[in-house]
């Protein structure tokens, strides 16, 4: 019996080195990446400034009650979210569609932000926007921090 558990132990103990080895694997695979994929995370990196830049002002447009402006900064998004689909992190590059997922929640989050906002739903409009923040935020906890 004894022989057994300690059988079982060892198998857990290189069972999660070979998990870690292979972790290690992936980590090194980005540095082989083609012309395409670098192109992909340069675009990645030109975008986030301006969706910093953009939805500031989108929250400041909101809370001016500037539906007009509202609606200017939430299209400059809403325009780069096909890119932001196509662009790929540095990590976690495997859990693609997680990354277009958490792309289709921020595109759904500023379209109801400005629609809201349209209707003259102020309060539901800032409730939109947490969610815009939140796919930020949930996008760069898995992809970038
Ligand atoms: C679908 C995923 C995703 C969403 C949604 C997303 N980001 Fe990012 N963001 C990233 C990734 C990945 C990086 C890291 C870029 C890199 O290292 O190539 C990043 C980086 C950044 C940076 C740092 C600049 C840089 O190039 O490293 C800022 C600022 C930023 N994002 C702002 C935002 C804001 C504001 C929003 C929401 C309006 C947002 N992001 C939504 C994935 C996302």
């Amino acid at each position: 019996m004894k022989h057994r558990n300690i059988t079982r132990i060892l198998c857990l103990v290189l069972g999660s080195l070979a998990i870690n080895s292979a972790a290690f694997a992936h980590g090194t695979e980005k540095h082989g990446k083609t012309a395409t994929a670098d192109l992909q995370m340069k675009k990645l990196h030109e975008m986030m400034p301006m969706f910093s830049v953009t939805s500031a002002k989108l929250e400041a447009a909101l809370e001016k009650g500037d539906v007009a402006e509202a609606e200017t900064e939430a299209g400059k998004i809403i325009a780069a979210v096909p890119d932001l689909k196509k662009s790929k992190p540095h990590k976690n590059i495997k859990q693609r569609k997680r990354f277009v997922e958490l792309a289709t929640k921020l595109d759904k989050a500023v379209i109801s932000t400005v629609e809201l906002a349209k209707k003259g739903d102020v309060a539901g409009a800032k409730a939109a926007f947490k969610q815009v923040e939140e796919a930020c935020a949930e996008c760069h906890v898995k992809f970038r921090d």
